[in-house]
């Protein structure tokens, strides 16, 4: 690819995902959008960006979701799932009495894993939530991952990735090869297409987000924006979850780290 289509390439990426592509992925663009290229007859990578600069809108979708990491694991890192039970829970849980309502954000769902794992947890918190209203939204860009991730259809490979035996058991089904989560877990999380450069008004106030593993391909100032309109939209004791190569540290001072949480922040209001 010349140096003039791959800088248009990033620049595309940049405005459609927030995606920053450094000069060394060049094998990136090559292993992901070539198929793409064949799939629709452009047969090349200039063809592919030739069909990209006639601003084909499907084209440009599917680049932008070839392009995502879409990697996520059940109870990912395990310290933010320790820390939601441990923590923020019971914060709620006293905070939130007499409203006895709790809404959880996992924005950058990808799959499904980090919904259905906070699900898994929450249901296993069963007796202490009777009579409570808890939401999970899960949002994503790719609308490719939400549909794996509404299916909740997992291969055994992904269910041997992070999630105990117990849960295992307890909460999927074997169906052929593959693993379906309940339907009861499924039903607690609510899926939606949304992309983290777009405005947040719409979503509603969140007590909990979890923004884990996003932010990683996003450059500073994108971060930044996206981190003060994750505090826009949360509550004023909303808890906020980052991926463990993530911080808000020198990025925004809406946000303080917890102290001995790792990767958990609380919003500054005032
Ligand atoms: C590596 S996965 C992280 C999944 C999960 N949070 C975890 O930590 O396991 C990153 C996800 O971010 C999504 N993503 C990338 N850019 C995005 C954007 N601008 N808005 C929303 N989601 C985005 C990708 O589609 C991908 O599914």
């Amino acid at each position: 690819m010349s140096p003039q289509d791959f800088q248009f390439l990033s620049d595309l990426l940049k405005v459609k995902s927030g995606l920053v592509l450094t000069a060394d992925k060049g094998y990136l663009v090559e292993s992901r959008l070539l198929p793409i290229a064949r799939k629709r007859g452009l047969n090349t990578l200039e063809g592919l960006v030739g069909g990209l600069k006639r601003r084909d809108e499907a084209l440009i979708r599917d680049v932008v979701e070839a392009m995502t990491t879409n990697e996520s694991f059940f109870f990912r890192d395990n310290t933010p799932f320790d820390n939601f039970k441990a923590h923020i829970l019971p914060h709620l849980l006293k905070a939130r009495a007499d409203s006895k309502r709790i809404r959880i954000w996992s924005a950058a769902a990808s799959t499904g894993q980090e919904p259905y794992s906070l699900a898994m947890l929450l249901a296993e918190q069963k007796a202490a939530l009777a009579g409570w209203r808890v939401e999970i939204l899960g949002t994503d860009i790719s609308a490719e991952v939400l549909t794996r991730a509404r299916a909740g259809l997992y291969t055994q490979f992904e269910v041997q990735r992070g999630l105990p035996i117990q849960l295992l058991v307890k909460y999927f089904k074997k169906e052929g090869d593959m693993w379906r989560i309940a339907p009861d877990i499924r039903g607690m999380v609510q899926y939606r297409e949304f992309n983290l450069l777009d405005g947040f008004t719409g979503l509603g106030r969140f007590d909990v987000v979890f923004c884990r593993n996003v932010l990683i391909y996003f450059d500073q100032p994108t971060k930044a924006a996206v981190l003060d309109r994750l505090a826009d939209s949360m509550a004023d004791d909303g808890m906020l979850c980052l991926g463990a190569a993530e911080t808000v540290l020198g990025l925004s001072s809406r946000f303080r780290p917890v102290k001995d949480r790792r990767g958990l922040y609380e919003v500054v209001r005032g």
